[in-house]
């Protein structure tokens, strides 16, 4: 079906790379859903798109609740008439050893990052067979590959959503229904606040000696990249993991790193 303007949903966009993610599509004209739990960051993120001369529409909502996927396409589909992309980017994070992981903390990996964005997926299929230029972005994570001591519940969820992709991808390409996934690596955003305890500072040192590039990206630069992935220039694109990680996933990199700074 032929659109004015494309409708978009991005979970977790009142904050960091979703709220990025969402201005820049405000900016292009578009009607853009905006999912998370605190209403606030929600608003803010909504001004700021209208200020950009896209619409918005506030959905407060915990993904980690199996009913969410259902209501957030609902709420969509009844204000705008349709959904042309949805954008799977908020995510459950909690760094723990296995030997003091929790149930709890393993099933919120796994409903917020995997379950999701799944469910999410089937209740769009409706609206997303009927448009013109259907795509569905999953935000994973350089965790979703490299082996981090720590992150085994964030990094096999992110790897999860990464096979989900790659599966989607193909399951879906005869209604023409791009699938592909971002990997950032670290980002400036306030993901970092929830386990970096009071020495922010020092994680930001830290993530950024991980890096190739030796700098953290920033959350404009991964919107760009979703608006990008969703826009005409990649329509032969589907079923791909894009690095967006200044180099860390590369093979080697950080041997190569440390053995410069050893030098
Ligand atoms: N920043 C990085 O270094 C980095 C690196 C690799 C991958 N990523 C990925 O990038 C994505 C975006 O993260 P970000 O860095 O932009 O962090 P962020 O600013 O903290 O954004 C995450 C958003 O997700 C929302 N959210 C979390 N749990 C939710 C839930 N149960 N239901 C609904 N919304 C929820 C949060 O809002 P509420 O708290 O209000 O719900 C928040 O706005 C994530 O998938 C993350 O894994 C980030």
């Amino acid at each position: 079906m032929d659109r004015s303007f494309p409708i978009v949903l991005i979970t977790g966009s009142g904050t960091g790379i979703g709220a990025a993610a969402a201005r820049i599509f405000g900016g292009g004209g578009a009607a853009v859903g905006v999912v998370g739990r605190r209403i606030e960051p929600l608003e803010n993120t909504a001004a700021q798109i209208e200020a950009a001369g896209g619409k918005a529409l506030v959905i407060p909502a915990d993904l980690a609740d199996p009913a969410a996927p259902h209501l957030i396409v609902s709420k969509v589909a009844e204000k705008w008439g349709g959904l042309d992309v949805i954008v799977n980017n908020a995510a459950a994070i909690h760094h723990l050893p296995v030997a003091e992981a929790t149930r709890e903390w393993f099933d919120r990996h796994m409903a917020v990052n995997v379950r999701a964005p799944y469910f999410l997926v089937q209740e769009g299929l409706p609206y997303l067979k009927e448009s013109a230029a259907p795509c569905v972005i999953n935000i994973s994570s350089s965790s979703g590959s490299l082996a981090i001591p720590g992150q085994s519940m964030y990094g096999c969820s992110k790897a999860a959503l990464e096979y989900l992709t790659r599966s989607l991808a193909a399951e879906l390409a005869p209604w023409s229904i791009r699938v592909n996934a971002i990997a950032p690596g670290p980002v400036d955003t306030p993901i970092h606040l929830t386990w970096a305890g009071d020495d922010l500072e020092g994680a930001y040192e830290r993530m950024k000696k991980e890096v190739p590039l030796q700098r953290m990206g920033t959350a404009e630069e991964l919107g760009e990249w979703i608006v990008w992935l969703a826009g005409p220039q990649s329509r032969f694109v589907t079923g791909a993991v894009i690095p967006v990680d200044g180099g860390q996933v590369l093979p080697g990199a950080l041997s190569a790193i440390s053995g410069e700074q050893d030098g």
